[in-house]
């Protein structure tokens, strides 16, 4: 590190310089079209409060976006000599623009900054990974719409309990991923808070106005008291990273099904042989190593959300350096949760279900809670139907087979295995993707009105 934004440029040991920075500016490297942006907002607010003439503004609004083409092109990184990507900024500001750029930090410090550009892209990032949830709840409800009146056995304890469906199974996945949709947006409504002007932590001697500058960049409002901006760093990571680990839990958990389901001794879900890896050793293996490690990453983003925890766990008010190790696990964790949502997502429509085996699963023993409703239809207790049944299956009878159709007619409550509600997930899929949509809008009208362009 050559140029810092602080001291004289004298007398920092490299090694220090090196171990402080780590490896932070590979993640600011993505929050550096995000810092431009924030910092269009910012220069709007100086210029308000007089610090800046309306020349001087449109001087930088144009230099800004002349940045933010740089960096989506590639052509402006965050180079070995910055500290960092505010550092890269403010010093190619600073090498175009001269003395104007030198103003440019007034009323802002790197803690509210970097606090702006991380939630500028984590709304971004969240509405991408929401928009991802609702594209794999949807390649379930394909899967379960495909296959819908395939019986399957459901299982308690990993062991055959009680008829279901191919189509149950995939309802019960899409449904619990979309539920996810509500964490991602407390999540996003932690993030769409406006903490510029809060400065170091403490605000700044200016006429500042925060509001203003918090609507310009589209923040539903600005943090109000200063010092909750700092307070909020970390927390709002934790936050983030504890909904990504519910995403990543259901399709670790549908990972796990499908590991179980594709194996020779289940046989009900068949990898074809792009889904399925092989063995070194072994020339008749077909492995679902896909979805091994989908479940494995969601150990990993549980690992990523502790870490967040517990370095933001750990501080007392104000800013701390120790934040600046929150960012890393944040971002890990939104590629690995992306990675495995595309991944998922693009395996459903792949995975073969072998009927006759869902169904040879689906029978048997699979049927003697159904021939206990049977009595119970016909006027016998519960309890003394189950008995009845018990003895029988003891003295070695056999339970009465069952069709498929008889099954699943059987099963035409809300919900059950007759009836899986996959029109009624696909409704909450259709409005929650109208939701994300209007707020991705917004987001783009915001980059529009600041940078006169769309984004990317
Ligand atoms: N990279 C730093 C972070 O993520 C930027 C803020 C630096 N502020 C400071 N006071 N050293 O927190």
């Amino acid at each position: 590190m050559k140029r810092s934004l602080w001291g004289d440029g004298s007398g920092l040991d490299s090694g220090v310089a090196a171990y402080t920075t780590g490896d932070d500016r590979r993640w600011d490297q993505r929050l550096l079209r995000w810092d431009i942006i924030a910092t269009s907002g910012h220069i709007g607010g100086l210029t308000e409060a007089g610090l800046l003439t309306t020349e001087e503004h449109a001087t930088l609004t144009g230099e800004l976006g002349r940045a933010l083409d740089a960096a989506d092109s590639g052509l402006f990184r965050v180079a070995e000599d910055d500290e960092d990507a505010h550092s890269a900024l403010e010093h190619r500001l600073v090498d175009h623009l001269g003395e104007l750029g030198e103003k440019v930090h007034t009323g802002r410090s790197r803690n509210d900054q970097v606090m702006a550009a991380l939630r500028l892209y984590l709304k971004s990032a969240l509405l991408e990974i929401e928009a991802a949830v609702i594209t794999t709840a949807r390649s379930l409800i394909a899967f379960g719409n495909s296959h819908q009146r395939v019986v399957m056995p459901g299982f308690t304890h990993i062991r055959r309990a009680m008829p279901s469906s191919v189509g149950l199974w995939a309802a019960g996945y899409a449904e619990v991923l979309l539920d996810n949709l509500g964490l991602l947006d407390a999540a996003y409504d932690l993030a769409d808070r406006g903490p510029l002007g809060s400065a170091a932590g403490y605000g700044a001697p200016l006429p500042l106005n925060r509001r203003a500058v918090s609507d310009t960049l589209g923040f539903a409002s600005p943090q109000l008291a200063v010092t909750a901006a700092q307070l909020s760093r970390g927390k709002l990571e934790a936050t983030v990273l504890s909904a990504l680990w519910a995403v990543a839990r259901d399709l670790a958990a549908l990972a796990w099904d499908v590991v179980l389901f594709s194996a020779d001794e289940y046989g009900y879900f068949i990898l074809p042989t792009e889904l399925a890896t092989g063995s070194s050793i072994m020339p008749q293996k077909r492995n679902p190593d896909v979805f091994e490690l989908t479940r494995g990453r969601a150990g990993v983003i549980a690992g990523l959300a502790t870490q967040a925890m517990a370095v933001a766990g750990s501080l007392p008010g104000g800013y701390h350096r120790d934040l600046q190790l929150t960012k890393g696990p944040m971002m890990e964790g939104i590629d690995t949760v992306n990675a495995m949502l595309a991944m998922i997502a693009g395996a459903m429509p792949r995975l073969g279900v072998d009927a006759g085996r869902c169904a040879a699963g689906a029978g048997g023993d699979l049927l003697a809670t159904d021939e206990v409703y049977r009595r119970v239809r016909e006027g016998v207790p519960f309890r003394a139907a189950y008995r009845q049944v018990a003895a029988e299956i003891k003295a070695g009878g056999e339970i009465p087979a069952l069709d498929a159709e008889a099954i699943l007619d059987a099963r035409r409550h809300l919900g059950g295995a007759g009836a899986p509600a996959l029109d009624l997930i696909e409704a909450i899929a259709e409005r929650a993707n109208e939701r994300i949509t209007d707020r991705a809008d917004n987001l783009n009208d915001v980059i529009a009105r600041l940078m006169g362009t769309g984004g990317p």
